[in-house]
């Protein structure tokens, strides 16, 4: 799906350190702990790619990984609570957020937001800064397996009117498990589709 290699290029700790932005590109953008990691080993179908933990604050920096020979796809760190020192939290919240609103490259942000909790007022707080920068931004639903179907209604409708609020959303909501693997297939496609 994606001509070429899957690989991890490098992790970025300042603006002055993103590659040239010279390639089509998508991030992956949530919460401490949604998953965000994860889904990007599911979606490359490699294990450990991108590091993934139980401790929220894991990924503390950029990381990009190079899908094909045209194309980036960037782990963020989360934002929200974080098991580290303030003042390095801190640094990689004033990071994601240049970065957010100042990648000329960056084609679509995927916003990940875990089912058994929905929209919280920190991803508004984010996809309003979307809003205003004018990146387009679509919702993720992270860790499906975590919840029962009949839960997936009340899930939708929350995420949705949510959603209505922001003009950078597009509205197609995916629903995935990178457990289980629901959705990584459409998500996939998704993505090699951004053109
Ligand atoms: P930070 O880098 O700390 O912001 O976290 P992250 O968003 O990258 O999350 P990560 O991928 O590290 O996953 C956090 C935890 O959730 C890990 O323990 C994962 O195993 C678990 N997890 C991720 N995706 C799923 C899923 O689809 N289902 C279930 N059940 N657990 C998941
Ligand atoms: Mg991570």
């Amino acid at each position: 799906l994606f001509a070429g290699e899957v690989d991890f290029l490098k992790g970025v700790v300042a603006m002055s350190g993103l590659p040239a932005d010279d390639r089509i590109e998508v991030c992956f953008a949530g919460r401490s702990n949604v998953g965000k990691s994860s889904l990007i080993n599911a979606i490359t179908g490699r294990k450990a790619l991108a590091r993934a933990s139980n401790t929220p604050g894991r990924t503390q920096e950029i990381n990009y990984f190079t899908l094909g020979e045209e194309r980036y796809l960037v782990d963020l760190p989360g934002y929200g609570y974080a098991n580290a020192p303030v003042n390095v939290v801190e640094k990689w919240q004033a990071l994601l957020k240049q970065y957010l609103s100042g990648r000329a490259s960056l084609r679509r942000a995927f916003v990940l937001v875990d089912s058994r909790h929905g929209i919280k007022t920190v991803d508004e707080e984010i996809m309003t800064l979307l809003d205003k920068s004018a990146v387009a931004f679509q919702v993720v639903l992270t860790k499906a397996d975590k919840i029962k179907p009949s839960q997936y209604d009340g899930l939708l409708a929350q995420v949705r009117e949510k959603l209505a609020k922001h003009p950078a959303a597009y509205p197609e909501l995916v629903l995935t498990s990178s457990e289980k693997g629901d959705g990584i297939a459409t998500l996939r496609s998704i993505i090699a589709g951004i053109g």
